[in-house]
């Protein structure tokens, strides 16, 4: 792939497109994200404002870390607290489609909508990538930032246009991308992470208690398989219990899943063969620090048939 090319190409797109415009994107933390901000910003400049939008979906300290990874780039990134919106759209849902619906309503009807308004923005930019847009066409599953594509007029729909320089792109383009423009490892080499979240990791409702445990193994599996090379890894909480002892007690606890895959663009993946010490290690760690969580399973299925994400 030509990354001079395409870097020239999109930041003469994204000014013919916004001109003098005000445009505003917001930063998941995820390298597609990171990628559009870095663009939007070479081709704006101060004509584009990135917000982090604190979800209540996201890791442990990455409001933090994304604003510092970005100030170091002189790049300003604002925090927006909106967290109780997303919680309360959550609140009730247990169908994985209907949560989605209510992360992207959050998303880009209420959060963005405000933001635009305030901001007085035209356009928004939109870290989407192919993957995306293939998945959700062929009804595989309704990605939390396809709009245009199933047919939502966004400018009709919640008064600004939406800007996709990625949408060419595969995740193995935008790492070659990233690295051509010399950002961090940090971003460059980051594992995927969706945009709604914790919200794809927590089976059945999603609520402050269960983001709150989902979050501290997401920790856990990061700090024990940075250094696996895998394509991506993650916990995740299902919607379920079983019978343990702790203490002499008999308890009732929660079940964590790990998933650890290897994939080039996400379209396929398979599990990866972690090693029995690693996957103790992470079995101990996740149950033995992890109030209420007592059993920790290994995720073996590949993509097909199963998804990487679990809704
Ligand atoms: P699945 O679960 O569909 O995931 O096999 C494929 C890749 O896409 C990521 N993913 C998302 N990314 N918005 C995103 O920005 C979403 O709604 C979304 N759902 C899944 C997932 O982490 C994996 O890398």
């Amino acid at each position: 792939m030509d990354c001079k090319r395409f870097v020239e190409e999109q930041i003469a797109q994204i000014k013919q497109t916004v001109g003098d415009a005000k445009a505003i994107n917001a930063l998941s933390g995820g390298v597609d994200s990171s990628l559009v901000t870095v663009l939007g910003h070479r081709a704006l400049g101060d004509g584009l404002k990135t917000v982090f939008i604190d979800s209540a979906l996201m890791r442990e300290g990455e409001p933090l870390r994304v604003v510092e990874t970005f100030a170091r780039m002189d790049i300003p990134v604002e925090l927006v607290d909106a967290q109780e919106e997303f919680l309360s759209a959550l609140s009730g849902l247990t169908d994985p489609e209907e949560k989605r619906q209510a992360v992207t309503d959050t998303f880009y009807s209420k959060v963005f909508g405000r933001l635009v308004k305030e901001s007085e923005a035209k356009f928004l930019f939109h870290g989407t990538i192919l993957t995306d847009i293939e998945e959700t066409v062929a009804g595989i599953k309704r990605q939390h930032n396809i709009l245009a594509q199933v047919g939502i007029d966004t400018q009709e729909a919640y008064g600004y246009a939406v800007v996709e320089p990625l949408k060419t792109l595969r995740k193995d383009g935008v790492r070659e991308v990233c690295r051509f423009l010399g950002l961090p490892a940090d971003i460059a080499e980051r594992i995927p992470f969706p945009g709604p979240g914790l919200a794809t990791r927590v089976v059945g409702e999603v609520t402050r208690e269960r983001l709150a445990t989902v979050r501290a193994a997401t920790a856990i599996v990061e700090e024990e398989l940075g250094d696996s090379g895998a394509f991506q890894y993650m916990a995740v909480l299902l919607n379920d219990r079983a019978t343990g002892i702790r203490d002499n007690k008999r308890e009732f606890g929660q079940i964590i899943v790990v998933r650890c895959i290897e994939s080039t663009d996400a379209r396929t993946a398979t599990a990866t063969e972690l090693t029995w010490e690693k996957l103790h290690r992470l079995c101990d760690r996740i149950v033995g620090e992890i109030e209420d969580v007592n059993r920790c399973l290994y995720d073996l299925t590949p993509k097909p048939p199963a998804t990487i994400e679990y809704i």
